[in-house]
C-alpha cells in the first residue's frame, strides 16, 4: 500500500498537537487514515502507530474496536440494513434478502468489483421509518425494494457521489488553519490547570489529616 499522503500526515500531526495527551487523537486519526483507502490497512495502522509512538497492535486494538473503523477491506459503499426490532417488523429480513438479491452477495460479503458492502446493523435512530438503512452512515428510511434498487443504481452511476462520498470519508470540509490559540498559550493554560489541580488535591489532603 501507498504510504499515508502528506496532508493527511499533517493533519494528524496537528491533530496530535490539540491533546495534551497526543495519543487521544489517535481514533480522529484513524478515521483519517481510513478516508484514504475506505479501510485500515495493517500498513496504515503501522504508520500511525509509528507516528505516535504506539505499536501497531495498540493501533489494531482500538480501531478493531470501534464499529465506524474498518480493518478488513470493504466496498466503496458500505450498506448497512437495520434489522432490529422496529425495521425487522417493518420487513427489514425481507429487505436484507431483497438486497442479497440485487447485489448478488451475501450479508458480510463485497461486490467482486468492490462497489458495495452488505451488512445487517442494529437500530440506527431511525425507527420511524422503518425499514431503513445507512449507506456510508447516511441515511436513507421507508426503503422498499423498488427504492433499495434505485438507490443502488444511483450510487453505483455517481448520481449521489454528492450525498455519499465513498467509505471512510466521513465529511467533505475540514476546519481549515489548524490551532487558533497560539501553542504557547495553549501550554501555559494548561500548566496553570495542572497547577491547580495539584493545589486543590494538596488541601484536600490537608484537610483529611
Ligand atoms: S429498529 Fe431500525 S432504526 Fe431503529
Amino acid at each position: 500500500m501507498a504510504r499515508l499522503s502528506a496532508e493527511t500526515m499533517a493533519q494528524a500531526r496537528e491533530l496530535m498537537s490539540l491533546y495534551p495527551d497526543s495519543r487521544s487523537a489517535l481514533v480522529p486519526i484513524c478515521h483519517l487514515a481510513q478516508a484514504e483507502e475506505g479501510w485500515l490497512s495493517p500498513e496504515a495502522m503501522e504508520e500511525i502507530a509509528e507516528l505516535m509512538g504506539l505499536a501497531p497492535a495498540e493501533v489494531l486494538g482500538t480501531a478493531s474496536f470501534y464499529e465506524m473503523l474498518r480493518t478488513e477491506p470493504v466496498g466503496r459503499y458500505m450498506v448497512s440494513v437495520c434489522t432490529n426490532i422496529a425495521c425487522l417488523l417493518n420487513g427489514a429480513y425481507e429487505l436484507v434478502e431483497h438486497a442479497e438479491e440485487r447485489l448478488g452477495i451475501s450479508v458480510g460479503a463485497t461486490t467482486p468489483d468492490s462497489m458495495f458492502s452488505l451488512e445487517e446493523a442494529e437500530c440506527i435512530a431511525d425507527c420511524d421509518r422503518a425499514p431503513c438503512l445507512q449507506v456510508n452512515h447516511r441515511f436513507f428510511g421507508s426503503v422498499s425494494d423498488e427504492r433499495f434498487d434505485n438507490l443502488v443504481e444511483d450510487l453505483a452511476s455517481g448520481r449521489l457521489e454528492h450525498d455519499v462520498p465513498p467509505h471512510g470519508v466521513l465529511c467533505r470540509v475540514r476546519r481549515q488553519g489548524g490551532l487558533a490559540v497560539p501553542a504557547e498559550q495553549v501550554r501555559a493554560e494548561r500548566a496553570e490547570a495542572d497547577r491547580a489541580r495539584e493545589e486543590r488535591a494538596a488541601a484536600a489532603q490537608a484537610e483529611k489529616s
